[in-house]
């Protein structure tokens, strides 16, 4: 594909020509004469070298079929479009949502399935595809992609999912972190960047020695403005991530780790279906751990792995039991809501399981093997458990894990000899707290005693997002109100979806707290993601949003 496309900003719309080459296969006895390709809310003026093209009526989780007559030989067409202001995949901020207030910003989101809403393409994460792209931006903003860059267009060689194109434009600063990695973020912040993110070449190296190189290239990230829905996507080259996760001691890194870890697990062997997530999530949790534990030792990576197995478990509390098993049946409904933490932390739970049981060494030697054996191809869950069972035959309740809800007898159990320690009674010694005794700690007070554990830590002014979050979660519930200036504060600045949907489903639980949702959601709303507004739409407003 050779992307052709200039960012207009007053207008909100990105547009130019999109040229696919394509290869047709054989089906009923002749080639295939027609291409239909995903759109959503995309203005097609022309099909050069087609035979005429057809927009179909809209499906409104998939969008736009776009069908196009096809010219016997012809192996390439260009679209040529524009798209929608409303574009699900796309994010224009205004000057005042950025850090340094000066300049207007645009970043994609493609996953899952956006990617259709910036470009016609057959957007499935079983289909993969080479690129160019030439981007024009307004004097003085630039752009940057997940790709490689070469003199003024950006290359992508290797063959890709859609779900992994990315685009940003605005005022972008660069800061080399190491031979082959750096950070793209706004000029007022990529200092800042450039320390927090100082370990990745230690973190790409540790994945490299366990499960073989590093396949991309460059390794940089780019820091987006706050209202960014994830916490990280792991576009290929080029990392997205959240500004919230600059803690200034790199106590939030572990979501670095996280993002670096899929250029093994989901960018080089990738889910072939949104059912199969878990081999893209559980497989980069699992790595993930892994690299935090050679970087950072092991203390660190158990305190993480048992706050994570917390939030599994309350979140699986509250799931259907379908959606607690790691294969998901999402017909019918948005991919997006395939991602809960099932995928992530029952998916790096099942893995671990099998390490305990197999061995380290065996284990880690079958993951460099898979990721070789299927590089840069899509894989299903199917596919996964017969390597497995060839692999390493029986070493856990394997059909249990995948089809079943709830967590098999059996299964690892993160410890944390740091909690332990701790105890339960009140801190004599914080001192060398970290981030994540902090939030061992708040998540054990039950019930709070909310004015003395602001007196005497002050969290209401913490600069830790999680600690903040944490905070902000227990004033809602126990109605503590010095807190909530600084809910509203957070809640108008910050559209990480994972902060935003805990602290408005709690306050949605009382009739106060309803009202106060509201109005503060009237604030916010504007400033949110699409992908974020579908969310609390469907808490706050009781519309059909998306369930996760
Ligand atoms: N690929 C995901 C983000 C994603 C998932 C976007 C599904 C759209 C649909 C990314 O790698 C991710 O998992 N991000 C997490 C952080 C991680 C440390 C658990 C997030 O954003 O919270
Ligand atoms: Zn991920």
């Amino acid at each position: 594909m050779d992307l052709n496309l200039a960012v207009n900003f007053d207008r909100k719309i990105v547009s130019g020509s999109a040229t696919l080459r394509f290869e047709r296969l054989p089906g009923d006895g002749r080639d295939a004469n027609e291409l239909v390709l995903d759109t959503r809310d995309l203005a097609v003026d022309s099909v050069d070298n087609a035979d005429g093209f057809e927009l179909r009526p809209a499906d409104p989780i998939l969008g736009s079929p776009l069908r196009i007559r096809l010219k016997d030989p012809v192996d390439t067409v260009t679209v040529r479009y524009s798209t929608s202001p409303s574009a699900s995949g796309l994010q224009w901020l205004e000057p005042p949502q950025t850090a340094g207030k000066r300049y207007p910003f645009l970043y994609t989101q493609s996953q899952a399935i956006h990617a259709r809403s910036w470009i016609p393409l057959q957007d499935s994460p079983n289909v993969r595809v080479t690129f160019t792209a030439r981007i024009q931006t307004p004097d003085g903003l630039s752009a940057a992609m997940g790709a490689e860059r070469r003199n003024g267009t950006f290359q992508m060689d290797h063959p890709v999912p859609s779900y992994l194109i990315a685009l940003a434009a605005g005022d972008l600063a660069f800061r080399p972190l190491g031979p082959r990695s750096g950070v793209y973020a706004e000029p007022v912040l990529v200092y800042a960047a450039a320390r927090e993110f100082e370990d990745t070449e230690a973190m790409i190296r540790a994945v490299e020695e366990m499960y073989g190189p590093y396949r991309w290239g460059r390794y940089d990230l780019l820091v987006l403005p706050p209202s960014f829905p994830f916490g990280g996507m792991e576009n290929p080259c080029l990392t997205f991530t959240t500004p919230t996760i600059l803690a200034g001691d790199k106590s939030l890194v572990s979501l670095v780790a996280h993002e670096l870890a899929h250029s093994w697990s989901g960018n080089l062997v990738t889910n072939a279906t949104w059912n199969d997530f878990w081999l893209n999530e559980g497989f980069t949790v699992y790595l993930e751990r892994r690299i935090i534990e050679k970087v950072y030792g092991r203390d660190r990576e158990e305190m993480e792995a048992v706050l994570a197995r917390g939030e599994l478990d309350r979140e699986m509390a509250e799931l259907r039991p379908a959606d607690c098993a790691l294969h998901l049946d999402l017909a019918g409904r948005d991919p997006d809501e395939g991602c809960t933490r099932v995928p992530y932390e029952k998916g790096a739970l099942f893995l671990r399981t099998i390490e305990e049981a197999v061995g380290r060494p065996r284990f880690d030697a079958f993951l460099r093997s898979y990721f070789d054996r299927f590089a840069f191809r899509s894989v299903t869950t199917a596919e996964f458990l017969h390597y497995l069972g060839r692999e390493l035959p029986n070493p856990v309740p394997v059909e249990e894990w995948i089809f079943q809800p709830g967590i098999p007898k059996g299964a690892a159990e993160p410890h944390s000899d740091a909690f332990a320690r701790m105890g339960d009674g009140w801190p004599a010694d914080t001192n060398r707290w970290s981030t994540q005794e902090w939030l061992h700690f708040l998540r054990g007070q039950d019930p709070p005693d909310m004015p003395r554990l602001d007196r005497e830590f002050g969290f209401t002014q913490s600069g830790n997002s999680e600690i903040v979050h944490q905070w902000l979660l227990m004033a809602v519930r126990t109605r503590y109100e010095p807190a909530y200036p600084k809910l509203e504060e957070f809640l108008c600045s910050v559209g990480r979806r994972k902060f935003l949907k805990p602290l408005y489903s709690e306050l949605m639980k009382t009739s106060e707290g309803q009202e106060r949702a509201r109005r503060i959601y009237a604030r916010a709303r504007s400033g949110y993601h699409p992908i974020a507004q579908a969310t609390v739409d469907g808490l706050v407003l009781g519309k059909a949003g998306l369930e996760v």
